[in-house]
């Protein structure tokens, strides 16, 4: 099988690590890849959000698969793009991709679908979204209705901030505040059948004990010790499955990876969003446990074949991943500085670039890698993600130092 990964952040070169460690993945091509992504795969030139573009390089590359890791191709119509050559894609359309792409959208379904969720308004004015704010109470929760990297999310006791950020969206969702930790839990679907894989832990703010404002995501753990026994079916039976029965009721089934953002509150696990892609950088620390072959998988999902698949097998122990991020990061991170040490397996490229010339190894972007290891148990994960990120060189460069911490002390607890 030739699969082409599209997309060249931190998330696909986990991915492309998983799908070079198939025997059936016989050629893996990357557009447009990164540094660390070269070393499993031919990477192509392409701007990935254009769905004509990538098409035809999945054409003239004769691909058997092509895997779409990032929402903006998906949410630009890359994968409907390429299907219509009559090729597999593992990823949504772009009418099923609006799942993330609009929260007002997904609210939407939720509600239709009866999924438990943050109870919330959409708001275009002042007026509402001060209404809206007055009724739910601090600590106030103002999204940006469109696709925003994980950044047009601002939680804030402070009603001023709050409405500066809506005034600065335009249209909003103001939700309730939704109190309890969080998971991320990964689904691969043919829009129909449906697998869960393991549930991880994202660290969405900047600073060590969640503080300063939202990232991408600033490193992550798996399993999960304190979720309680249950979580995930209770998951697929009140949420997964009803979301994607309502996508097909609407004729847009959802293939490809439904990623539940779940808040684990006192009256039982909520929804705070779903994205239509792989999380970053959940993926890397799950797909470090993934013992079933990745091309196999995401093929089955993308030919509405998932129903045969065996169950899934994972590898004892557990994941961390820890994301080294430039200076500056996120409000206006600083790239082109020298990066040494990485050189190092378990370290992941996200914004890494080559310099013309001497191939000396850049930063070239906010999240510019991470190290991620696996251990027997997550405090030896823990402390073995950390070695591979202290031996990295990047001048400026900011990292969290409590990352899967609070998990390893016993310290998560689920209000109740
Ligand atoms: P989102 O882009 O919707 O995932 O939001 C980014 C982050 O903001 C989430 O991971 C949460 O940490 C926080 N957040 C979003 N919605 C809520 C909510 N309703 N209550 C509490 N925190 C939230
Ligand atoms: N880790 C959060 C995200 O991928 O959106």
């Amino acid at each position: 099988m030739r699969v082409l990964l599209v997309g060249g952040g931190g998330r696909e070169h986990a991915l492309a690590l998983g799908l070079s460690g198939d025997p059936a993945v016989t050629q893996l091509m990357a557009a447009p890849g990164n540094p660390g992504i070269a070393g499993v795969a031919e990477l192509r030139a392409v701007t990935p959000t254009d769905p004509a573009a990538v098409a035809a390089l999945a054409v003239e590359t004769a691909a058997d698969l092509v895997v779409i890791g990032p929402e903006a191709p998906l949410v630009a119509g890359v994968a409907d793009a390429v299907r219509a050559k009559g090729i597999a894609v593992f990823g949504p359309s772009a009418e099923a991709a609006r799942l993330e792409g609009s929260k007002a959208f997904a609210k939407d379904v939720m509600t239709a679908a009866g999924v438990p969720t943050a109870r919330a308004y959409v708001c275009t004015d002042e007026e509402s979204t001060a209404r809206a704010l007055d009724e739910f109470g601090a600590p106030y929760v103002v999204k940006d209705d469109g696709l925003a990297a994980g950044k047009g999310v601002v939680v804030t006791d402070d009603r001023s901030v709050a409405l500066a950020h809506a005034r600065e969206c335009g249209r909003v969702v103001v939700e309730e505040f939704l109190n309890g930790p969080e998971v991320s839990l990964f689904v691969v679907t043919d829009g129909e059948a449906a697998l869960p894989l393991l549930p991880a832990q994202d660290f969405k703010r900047i600073g060590d004990g969640d503080t300063g404002p939202n990232t991408g995501g600033m490193g992550a753990y798996a399993p999960l010790p304190w979720a309680p026994a249950g979580l995930v079916d209770e998951v697929m039976r009140d949420v997964v499955h009803p979301t994607l029965a309502e996508l097909r009721r609407r004729g847009t089934p959802f293939g490809g990876l439904l990623y539940v953002g779940l808040a684990m509150t006192a009256a039982g696990p909520r929804v705070i969003e779903f994205n239509a892609r792989f999380g970053d950088p959940e993926t890397q620390v799950v797909l470090a446990l993934l013992e079933t072959p990745l091309g196999g998988l995401l093929q089955a999902a993308a030919t509405g074949t998932l129903a045969g698949h065996p169950p899934l097998r994972w590898r004892p122990g557990a994941a961390v991943t820890v994301v080294l991020a430039a200076q500056g990061y996120p409000a206006a991170p600083r790239t082109g500085d020298v990066i040494t040490g990485a050189d190092r397996p378990g370290i992941i490229h996200a914004g890494t670039a080559r310099r013309a010339g001497d191939g000396a190894l850049l930063s070239a972007g906010g999240r510019v890698l991470c190290g991620t290891a696996t251990g027997a148990d997550l405090a030896a994960a823990r402390a073995a993600a950390y070695a591979l990120v202290n031996g990295v060189e990047l001048a400026g460069s900011q990292h969290r130092t409590d990352i899967a911490a609070a998990a390893v002390d016993g310290r998560i607890t689920i209000p109740g």
